[in-house]
């Protein structure tokens, strides 16, 4: 058994954290108060791979797979989880099930944009009733022949705004039992009818893009369906176990900023004559941050070398998930605390922390439902 990154992986982190550090931490807190990630950034993640770092190579992308793509997400997310989130879901929500479930016409007509950035990825899945419970989606694609009519309405789409493409899943039969009607379809975003609504007004992760998307009267062709007709819940599902290790890696990325930031103020805030580091109450925060992040790094470890191996991953996904957030907001709240008031203004980045990590509790996958997850895995 062998825990280093081998030299590949190493090199990987390596370019990361230099643009994370060089590029993201300057712009992270300009990215949180304007509300959206600066467009050279998404050059610069294009000159690095990054957007096509699990494309295949016969499309002009590294050709990586789940631990590459969490080795560098945690470094992104410990410098601007907004550009954090923005890269994993275009990897992870729409690019690993183009490269699993599509044709070669779709791989060939789709990858080699997504590879440089030129078209970014969006995932469609929520809707205003169907969030947890997502095989209750009501959003409908009727026969047309040779296209389908879709009409309805997705929430909560990461990446909406500058999307070129989205992967939107439909209901294409209205008598079969909820996820057994359900299709996946490729939607370019310039299709007549698609249009990008409201943009959310996030607590955190301010700098990524979070819309409405209506589709009325959307013709689809059928060549864009994703997978088989009618099993679109499974591409869904096996997207979420992918995605939900970099929503995993984000929150071991926050969480590392945390400490970070944690260590440097506890070793300059002087109180009662000397450091605070030198209070145990202070130590044994920092001690069961670092503890926390070491096992939550082992667990997305883990679950992304699962997927990587094509075996099944859905419960290791899942235990990375709950693990990892939870940690994330613990590390944000204990950091906040060493802070003290002076963290709870934005004259610190923590504040932004705090707020972003809140997030990975919530999406690809509510802390409940990875509960629900685990749970039913041990007991089948
Ligand atoms: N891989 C492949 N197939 C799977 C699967 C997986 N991991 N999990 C389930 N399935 C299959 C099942 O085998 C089953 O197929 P059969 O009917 O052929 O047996 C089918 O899918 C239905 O499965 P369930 O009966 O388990 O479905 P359910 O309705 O009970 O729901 C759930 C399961 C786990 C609760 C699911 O609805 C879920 O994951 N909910 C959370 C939704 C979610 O994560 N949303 C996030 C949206 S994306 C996001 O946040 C975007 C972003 O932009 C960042």
């Amino acid at each position: 058994m062998d825990f280093e990154l081998n030299e590949d992986l190493r090199l990987i982190r390596d370019m990361a954290r230099e643009f994370a550090e060089k590029e993201l931490m300057p712009r992270a807190t300009g990215h949180d108060r304007n509300g959206t990630i600066d467009p050279e950034v998404f050059e610069k993640i294009g000159e690095l791979g990054f957007w096509g770092l699990t494309t295949p190579e016969e499309y002009g992308g590294a050709g990586m797979g789940s631990v590459a793509l969490s080795v560098v997400l945690e470094e992104l997310n410990r410098a601007c989880a907004s550009t954090g989130v923005t890269v994993s879901v275009h990897n992870s929500l729409l690019g690993t099930p183009l490269g699993k479930f599509g044709t070669d016409a779709q791989k060939e007509r789709y990858f080699p944009k997504l590879a440089t950035g030129e078209t970014i990825g969006a995932y469609c899945l929520t809707e205003a009733n169907a969030g947890s419970d997502a095989a209750s989606l009501r959003c409908r694609a009727e026969d047309k022949g040779d296209s389908f009519l879709v009409n309805g309405e997705k929430v909560w789409v990461t990446n909406a705004a500058w999307a070129g493409l989205f992967l939107v899943y439909v209901r294409t039969d209205e008598n079969a039992s909820r996820a057994k009607g359900i299709s996946a379809l490729l939607v370019p975003s310039d299709t007549p009818g698609l249009t990008v609504e409201k943009a959310e007004k996030k607590c955190g992760i301010r700098g990524s893009a979070t819309n409405v998307v209506q589709f009325s009267d959307v013709l689809v062709p059928k060549d864009a369906l994703l997978g088989e007709l009618n099993g679109g819940f499974q591409v869904a599902m096996d997207t979420l176990d992918g995605g939900r290790i970099g929503i995993a890696s984000q929150a071991v990325g926050i969480g590392r900023a945390c400490l970070e930031a944690s260590i440097k103020y506890s070793k300059e805030r002087e109180q009662f004559n000397q450091p605070i580091g030198n209070f145990q109450a202070i130590q044994w925060k920092l001690a069961d941050m670092s503890t926390r992040l070491e096992a939550s790094r082992m667990l997305v470890r883990q679950a992304a070398w699962t997927r990587d191996r094509g075996a099944p991953c859905t419960q290791e996904s899942a235990q990375a998930k709950l693990f990892a957030s939870r940690t994330a907001n613990f590390c944000a709240d204990e950091c906040l605390q060493i802070h003290g008031g002076a963290g709870y203004t934005d004259d610190f980045h923590v504040e932004r922390l705090f707020r972003d990590a809140r997030i990975t509790e919530i999406y690809e996958g509510a802390t409940d439902i990875q509960r629900l997850i685990i749970a039913r895995k041990l007991l089948a």
